[in-house]
């Protein structure tokens, strides 16, 4: 038996590595850059000129829905296949594969919601040099240039997007290992089949061989393929200490696209970067690949915890996007032709007339796979969000508790800390909803099990807890103990389910346990059995309260390399490397679907993961790993979120307060009052931090805090509202400006503040020791009233406004109307029946309208119709009150109790009719300075239809 200092070596001295290494800073030495990355390599040395692929038109048939072509790489006369799709709603899908590959390419499944549904495509012209194929909508067009394969997409006169336009279209083929196998060139085709067919038997998905059988790949057909170079990093690759023996080869996929016309790129998340992408010509390019990096650095293209392979791309005229679904390792390359350029310039080049249409050129590259690229055509924002949604899914609806705060620290120590902080909240009468505990809760960081002395009864501690309706979260992560006294290990190890190493045992890496397998979570079967391990009786010490966060699901291999699992790791017959990208959202799924079956499928789930991909947002909320106690940090959570949200992916938050180190008392007051307006809000902090519960800096810090939290569940009815609107419409949820000023270049690359909805702007005060922020107003007809002293300002001006520590910047937009609790409590379960407050603010038409959505806050019957979702407007001095969804059923105790009318000239009469034609004078006061009418007591319920009439 391995001693302790043998069995948790690595994880000792990886934990030793962190805290020696002394001030901040990721160490970039543990984290591959493209040149050291072979395949990214290989394709980033293929540089702009004519592309060797060409499009054999007689190879061309065209159904009522589909376009398939072969192309041939006139280097090495290897053939692919090009299917083109016309998709509804204004998408173009491109996939090219291998012709005849030597075996199958991964194709990502379980992303799609469903096969998306085609539209016809027809042919408008065709001659030697290419075809010309309609796209239906608004005369947009397709051009497919033959010699040199391109794809220009068209509409009237403009080109929108070009691709293989720079001839960087890479395809390397599966072939087989020269060095293994001793075989003439002249061999017969057949022999060499049978070689292939006994190499990659083992391999290969056994019904691919079947089909594949009788028809021997095209490859092996040519002489050519033996001419090309083998390549350091072709067939193994040594990083570190670690080798990735690669039997498969070079499989590496890359396309470039053109944006004529564009200068503002954003998504591809998760980075910590600006909102608007950088070009990367001068260094790497920006990396996907799931990883769990120690101390990331900002303003930098590495890689971190999640991948969503989507790039949005926006002028003043049209937003278009880019979905690129592969989930390998992946790089994208930004270069622009105005990049560096500064305004003076453009502006010197417009008046000599040599300035060129800007572009924005980007390139994929991706290590396996196939390229199957969604071209989202917009042309609004709203549109490519609701066409990414068509494609992925919308944002899973949250209960409506998990928008409130959450308190978490590694770790809360035993069941009297819960209780004690639990109290603290009720002490210094600051609201929260979960209290968090860590990986320290287990009994010996197995996951499922509770710490026997630290939490010897986990139901006492829930239904303490749910007795002042709050609720909790466990972490439970997805690397497993490796022991045999611990059942959750032993079923996964009997049933086969752990991810297998290259030789087919099971894999095990270093992780908090020490020695952990890894559930292979890309099985179904791996997932219902994981899902089942949260029902009741399964999870002993669980209860309905009890939610769950997914943390390290990259996943996190302490002794693996770049921290991560070997990409010669086996799920069945791929590869990890085919879907390394997958991995945390596969954990995530299981886990969410998990606690809906542990409720009979009534209860909605709530699950915080670390990694993400492509539709991850679906299965419920991310955060953005570990941050520091830093500035810059805080800075930074705005632009990440922001990306994340542009990419579906809405319920977002930042470690508040920062993850490692201690912040400032000033510093964790801002980060307090940012996080209360961003979507998922939760303070954490380090195992080694010093504790910073809110009332642990003094009276003053406490009610600063106290005030930012309680601002946060006032807002919740609001807060609500846009989630379930993400949840329809997939449009996110914190926004960058551009969104709803999409023709405002002024609002093309704004960090530092954001929307909530249409309707709230944020300019949090993210600087330390700040007098005065100073905020962009956009909309040139708009106005915006600030939320704390109801004063109005007019768009578009950049407003300076003085600060103090208890100042958060919000303002409300003229034209809106939000609904409000301002009755705080203990928890957003205590506020259900709380009356609301109506803040109508009106626009210079003197017009508002907005909403509010009503349901029981947890269960799944709002996919039943129960619900009430109200429209109030506010026109021609009538506020009212309608019903969007009329077949919709549910009843509510709030009432009106309050409507504050901003921007309002005093009535004399206010007469308010109800739906059972009743009239009342209600009472008002009139604050003329200010111009803020407050009608107090109306007193309908929230669900009734009514009118107020001012005269
Ligand atoms: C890493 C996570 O990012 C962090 O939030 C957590 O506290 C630690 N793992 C321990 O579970």
């Amino acid at each position: 038996m391995a001693t302790f200092t043998e069995r948790m070596g690595p994880v000792l001295l990886f934990w030793l590595g962190l805290c020696l290494s002394g001030t901040w800073a990721v160490d970039k030495g543990n984290f591959k850059t493209c040149d050291q990355s072979a395949f990214c390599k290989r394709q980033r040395a293929i540089t702009p000129g004519e592309s060797p692929y060409r499009a054999l038109l007689e190879t061309m048939e065209l159904t009522n829905t589909k376009l398939t072509l072969q192309l041939i790489n006139d280097n090495n006369k290897v053939r692919l296949l090009l299917e083109l799709y016309r998709l509804q709603g204004n998408i173009t899908r491109v996939k090219i594969n291998e012709l005849k590959p030597l075996k199958p390419r991964y194709e990502v499944p379980d992303v799609l919601i469903r096969e998306p549904p085609t539209e016809p495509l027809s042919l408008l012209s065709q001659d030697e040099n290419g075809v010309v194929l309609s796209l239906g909508a608004e005369s947009q067009r397709v051009i497919v240039s033959a010699r040199p394969f391109r794809l220009d997409i068209v509409e009237g006169r403009d080109v929108l997007m070009s691709l293989n336009s720079r001839g960087l279209l890479g395809f390397e083929h599966l072939r087989m290992r020269k060095d293994t196998f001793s075989y003439k060139v002249t061999s017969t085709v057949a022999s060499v089949w049978d070689n292939i067919k006994r190499v990659f038997s083992s391999q290969a998905d056994p019904e691919a061989d079947n089909k594949e059988a009788t028809d021997p790949p095209s490859q092996v057909e040519t002489t050519k393929e033996e001419e090309e170079k083998v390549e350091d990093g072709m067939w193994e690759e040594t990083f570190k200490s670690h080798t990735d023996s690669k039997p498969n080869g070079p499989s590496a996929v890359s396309l470039d696209f053109s944006l004529p016309g564009v200068e503002h790129v954003y998504g591809i998340p998760e980075h910590a970067d600006t909102l608007k992408l950088k070009t990367t010509d001068s260094g790497d390019p920006y990396r996907l690949y799931n990883l769990d990096v120690f101390q990331y650095e900002l303003y930098n293209p590495m890689a971190l915890y999640g991948s969503v392979p989507v790039m949005l791309a926006h002028n003043a005229q049209r937003t278009t996007g880019i979905f690129w679904l592969n989930a390998a390792e992946t790089w994208v390359d930004i270069s622009s032709n105005t990049a560096g350029k500064t305004v003076f310039g453009k502006m010197l080049d417009y008046v000599q007339g040599s300035s060129e249409t800007p572009q924005t050129d980007v390139r994929w590259i991706s290590e396996s796979g196939i390229i199957d690229v969604f071209l989202m055509l917009g042309p609004t924002p709203r549109e490519v969000f609701s066409q990414y949604a068509s494609l992925t899914g919308t944002q899973a609806f949250p209960p409506l508790a998990s928008l409130g705060y959450h308190q978490c620290r590694w770790n809360y120590n035993d069941q009297e800390d819960v209780r004690a902080v639990d109290a603290g909240f009720d002490e210094h009468d600051i609201p929260y909803d979960f209290i968090w505990l860590d990986i320290e809760h287990t009994d010996g960081k197995r996951y499922f099990t509770w710490d026997p002395h630290k939490f010897a009864s986990p139901k006492e501690m829930l239904q303490g807890l749910m007795d002042k309706k709050r609720k909790m979260v466990a972490i439970v992560d997805p690397h497993i103990k490796v022991d045999t006294n611990y059942k959750i290990h032993n079923e996964i190890r009997s049933r086969g389910f752990y991810i297998k190493n290259k030789d087919g045992a099971d894999y095990e890496g270093w992780c908090w346990p020490g020695s952990a397998g890894y559930p292979d979570f890309t099985r179904p079967d791996m997932r219902a059995w994981w899902a089942g391990q949260f029902a009741y009786d399964q999870y002993e010490g669980s209860m309905e309260n009890l939610y769950t966060w997914n943390d390290m699901n990259e996943p996190s291999v302490f002794n693996g390399p770049e921290v991560t699992m070997h990409k010669d790791a086996l799920h069945g017959s791929w590869e990890h490397r085919d879907m390394h990208n997958l991995y945390g959202f596969y954990v995530q799924m299981a886990t969410a679907q998990g606690l809906i079956e542990r409720s009979g499928g009534v209860e909605r789930p709530f699950v915080l993961t670390r990694a993400v991909f492509a539709g991850s947002q679906r299965l419920g909320a991310v955060w953005t790993g570990d941050n520091a106690a830093e500035w810059d940090h805080l800075k930074i959570s705005i632009p990440m979120c922001l990306s994340l949200g542009l990419v579906g992916i809405s319920f977002c938050g930042a470690d508040v307060g920062g993850f490692f180190k201690s912040p400032s008392s000033e510093l964790l007051v801002r980060w307090y009052q940012t996080g209360a307006y961003q979507p998922f809000f939760r303070a954490h902090a380090h195992l080694d931090t010093p504790r910073r519960e809110p009332w642990l800096f003094g009276p003053e810090n406490t009610a600063l805090i106290r005030e930012a939290v309680r601002q946060r569940y006032t807002f919740l009815p609001y807060w609500y509202q846009l989630f379930y609107h993400a949840y329809q419409t997939g449009e996110p949820v914190m926004r960058p400006l551009w969104v709803e000023y999409p023709q405002d270049p002024a609002t093309f690359a704004l960090d530092d503040e954001f929307l909530l909805g249409r309707d709230l702007l944020v300019h949090p005060v993210t600087e330390e020791g700040a007098r005065g922020v100073t905020a962009y107003l956009p909309g040139k007809d708009e106005v915006w009233f600030d939320i704390h002293t109801f004063q109005k300002h007019n768009g578009v001006q950049n407003l300076y406004i003085p600060v103090t520590m208890s100042s958060i910047p919000v303002f409300q937009r003229g034209g809106s109307i939000i609904p409000r609790k301002l009755r705080v409590r203990r928890s957003s379960a205590c506020m259900e029946d709380d009356p609301y407050t109506l803040y109508v603010a009106l626009d210079n038409r003197r017009t508002a309208e907005g909403e509010l959505y009503i349901d029981d806050g947890h269960t799944f019957n709002f996919e039943k119709r129960e619900f009430i979702h109200r429209k109030f407007s506010f026109t021609n001095n009538v506020l009212s009150s309608v019903n969007l969804e009329p077949d919709a059923q549910f009843t509510t105790k709030s009432w009106v109790e309050r409507i504050i009318i901003l921007g309002a000239s005093k009535p004399s009469k206010i007469t308010l009719r109800t739906a059972d034609d009743q009239e009342n004078q209600l009472e008002f006061d009139f604050d003329a300075s200010m111009s803020v009418l407050t009608i107090r007591k109306p007193g309908m319920n929230a669900g009734a239809d009514w009118t107020m009439t001012l005269q």
